[in-house]
């Protein structure tokens, strides 16, 4: 049962504002600033979010916190059943499209699933749940997916063998290719011009209602998102939707190459702490099917789809819980609601840390290790505190999508035995409160070192 929100202090909120909120805006929300992702990590930023989060708690019995921005009223919820409640309450009467959304959204995707209104959400959402194939651990086009990670990660190998490195900025090139490959299909993955025009409207979604739009830049991503739609092959993610709903597809396209960054970054994540550590990089290995690599395609198991790999997909949802790429899932209510019996009224903002819930060290036994075991056996799935991927009526449809096609890189390229600079912070529990993963670099282990 929820209890009464309490209000902070001027002296509590101008705490919860800097070491909390002030850091993640800092970062970026909708696309990372460099330096400040740096910064963050040189602060471990987290640390000190989470510690003043856990201190409000205790000091304010579990209760939710409620923190004033002007005329905006913030609820932070520090209970998972809170979460709960907020998350299974989504669409309605807790809207996904909160104010601070909207803002930064309607800069590249004013149609996007994730900001739409309730009688527009009734027709996206099952079109992203058919697209994304949603339900499935291996979605129906799995095959054409892995071929698109086979070809960005012979590039990436090609890359590591020519110059023994691979930087994060080689990684997300190769990565942006893939996602553009498993998006539109092949013939688009070098369309570099598009993945600028999104960033540089992302960059413009960082400021949200304070950064004016730009029109001409929005008709610019528009339209070539609308020629690839057009040519997408049908086992492609846009062709799949286009198949469906020829007029709704277009606008759902921008979210998806948005959401294949944060994606991106899981799978560095993931890839640096394989590498700094030999049982997980060696299990990742044995997962892959030998001839699923033999053939250098797809290979596939008997009923034509995918490998699975429970594991690979464990590591990458653990790395998520470790580093979580949605900073604060963020709902506003639709209608006044009840909380311990106080009435809250409409458009009451909602707030989850994501960093907080997932390294609760009161609550998780394994709140600082990497332990992706706790995804295999049911522990982490069944806890309403480790949302990486939300969840509800309104979780994010392509969790399974991106497991698939991001376990398949990293077993991939935990072949290639590469060492992580950082690796002796990586290499052994507790793993540190904030890793950018932007400052990450690999090299390829001398002759001899010992690795297959
Ligand atoms: C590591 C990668 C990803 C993570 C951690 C992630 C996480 C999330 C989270 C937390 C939400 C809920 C956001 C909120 O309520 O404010 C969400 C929503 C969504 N995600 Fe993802 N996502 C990822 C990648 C993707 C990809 C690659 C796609 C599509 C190809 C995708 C499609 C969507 C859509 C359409 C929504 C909106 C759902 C709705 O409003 O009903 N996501 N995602």
């Amino acid at each position: 049962m929820s209890l009464a929100p309490v209000e902070l202090t001027a002296a509590e909120s101008a705490r919860v504002l800097r070491a909390v909120l002030a850091p993640l805006v800092a970062q970026g929300a909708i696309v990372r600033r460099p330096r400040m992702t740096a910064w963050a990590e040189r602060r471990q930023s987290d640390r000190e979010s989470r510690r003043l989060l856990t201190a409000l708690r205790h000091r304010h019995d579990d209760a939710p916190l409620v923190l004033r921005l002007g005329p905006r009223r913030l609820v932070l919820v520090t209970d998972p059943g809170d979460v709960e409640r907020l998350l299974v309450g989504s669409p309605e009467p807790f809207t996904p499209a909160s104010n601070e959304k909207r803002g930064a959204l309607a800069h590249f995707q004013p149609q996007g699933l994730l900001i739409s209104a309730p009688s527009d959400r009734r027709l996206r959402r099952p079109l992203n749940e058919r697209a994304l194939d949603t339900p499935h651990a291996v979605h129906e086009d799995a095959p054409s997916h892995v071929r698109a990670v086979v070809r960005a990660a012979g590039e990436l190998e090609r890359r590591v063998r020519d110059t023994g490195s691979l930087d994060a900025g080689t990684f997300m090139a190769a990565w942006w290719r893939l996602a553009l490959d498993v998006t539109f299909g092949a013939a688009a993955r070098d369309d570099d011009r598009l993945v600028a025009v999104l960033s540089a409207l992302r960059r413009d979604a960082n400021w949200s209602w304070l950064r004016p739009r730009r029109p001409w830049l929005r008709a610019e991503l528009e339209r070539r998102v609308a020629r690839h739609v057009a040519r997408a092959p049908s086992t492609s993610l846009a062709g799949r939707a286009r198949d469906a709903d020829p007029d709704q597809a277009p606008g759902q396209v921008p979210h998806w190459l948005f959401a294949f960054d944060a994606a991106g970054a899981t799978t560095l994540r993931a890839l640096a702490v394989a590498s700094a550590r030999e049982d997980v990089r060696s299990r990742l290995v044995d997962e892959l099917p030998v001839d699923e690599l033999a053939a250098e395609e797809l290979a596939g198991d008997e009923d034509g789809g995918a490998a699975a790999l429970p594991y690979g997909r464990a590591c990458l949802l653990e790395a998520v819980r470790l580093w979580p790429t949605t900073f604060a899932i963020l709902r506003d209510s639709l209608r006044p609601t009840d909380w311990g019996g106080t009435t809250l009224p409409a458009g009451t903002g909602f707030v989850v840390v994501s960093a907080f819930f997932h390294r609760d060290g009161e609550r998780l036994p394994f709140a600082d290790d990497f332990v992706p075991e706790a995804w295999l056996d049911g522990r982490a799935s069944s806890d309403w505190g480790l949302v990486p991927f939300s969840g509800g009526p309104a979780g994010c449809p392509g969790r399974n999508l991106v497991l698939l096609v991001a376990s398949h890189l990293l077993t991939r390229l935990a072949r290639l035995g590469l060492d992580v600079d950082r690796g002796r912070y990586l290499a052994r529990d507790p793993l540190p409160c904030t890793v950018d993963h932007l400052g990450l670099r690999f090299t390829a282990p001398r002759a001899g070192a010992g690795r297959p």
